[in-house]
């Protein structure tokens, strides 16, 4: 299926969709944006993006014309243009076009933007492998330069870290805060196994306070799993017995080993396998229906 792109009031193949240079997303990636899934023709969790959005919006003092209401119907008009069951959405608010030199109060109309298309971050052989990861030598902004928990256009930080893992042979990156502590992955919330509970971050870490995350959060308490929040380590990864990652683009992901070290048995786990099957069982059943 073409991707689509809503764009300045219209839907349009993506490959059409053009914002002008003077856009201060583009300028100076002044602006935010939300990935979602949509399952069984149903979107993800959507009030709990727009939840996020609009705290992004409120926190880069981003005014959008409509407000979130209308972004939400902007998100599920392009999914029916989109017209697949199982899709990708991206949603960015930009400040708009203004003036060169980063002042945002040069631009007067902030722009709504979204993409519809199919992802597929990793083929079947990874998830059955599972991943490998690299500790970072780049650390995750701390809150007061960057808030983590703010989805930014700024994402120089993950892609670079991504970057330097696959040019090092693995698959991702596992990105350290400045204590030293586990943060995240690149793009992705982080957890592991150990002794049957599963333990993750808390976000304050300098993690995103991701949407499947909070999902499997949600489905360990409900498959009698303990879990909990826990400041972690790299040594914490290396005695694991298991990890997996979580994301809207990944979306639950097995991780094998860290810096060429086995995790565990090096095969993916049963517990990841159980939350795994759990997340693809309920999934569709958390979304709104886009095409009723
Ligand atoms: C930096 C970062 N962390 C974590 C995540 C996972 O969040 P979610 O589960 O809401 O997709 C993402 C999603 O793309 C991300 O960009």
């Amino acid at each position: 299926m073409t991707a689509k792109a809503w764009i300045d009031g219209v839907i349009v193949d993506a490959s059409e969709a053009r914002i002008p240079i003077t856009d201060h997303g583009l300028l100076y990636g002044d602006g935010i944006f939300e990935g979602i899934r949509v399952f069984g023709g149903r979107v993800f969790r959507l009030d709990d993006h727009m939840a996020r959005f609009r705290t992004g919006l409120s926190h880069i003092a981003l005014d959008l014309p409509g407000g979130i209401e209308s972004a939400r119907r902007v998100v599920l008009e392009t999914v029916r243009a989109h017209a697949t069951q199982e899709a990708y959405v991206r949603l960015i608010a930009t400040r708009g076009e203004g003036a060169l030199g980063v002042d945002p109060t040069s631009c007067s109309h902030p722009r709504l933007l979204c993409l519809v298309d199919q992802i597929e971050l990793y083929p079947e052989e990874k998830l059955a492998a599972g991943l490998s990861m690299l500790t970072s030598s780049l650390r995750r902004p701390p809150a007061d330069v960057l808030d983590p928990r703010v989805k930014s256009l700024n994402y120089l930080n993950n892609v670079l870290a991504k970057l330097e893992a696959k040019q090092r042979g693995a698959d991702e990156a596992l990105l350290l805060n400045q204590a030293g502590r586990v943060a995240e992955a690149a793009v992705a919330n982080v957890f592991i196994v150990r002794d049957g509970e599963l333990l993750t971050p808390p976000t304050s870490d300098g993690a995103l306070e991701g949407i499947v995350r909070m999902t499997v959060l949600e489905l360990a308490g409900s498959l009698g799993i303990p879990a909990r929040e826990k400041t972690l380590g790299r040594f914490d990864f290396l005695a694991a017995d298991e990890a997996f990652l979580t994301g809207s683009g990944a979306g639950i992901v097995p991780v094998t080993s860290l810096d060429q070290r086995r995790i565990g048995q090096g095969q993916p786990g049963p517990i990841y396998a159980k939350l795994r099957a759990a997340f693809l069982d309920a999934a569709p059943g958390m979304g709104v229906p886009a095409f009723d």
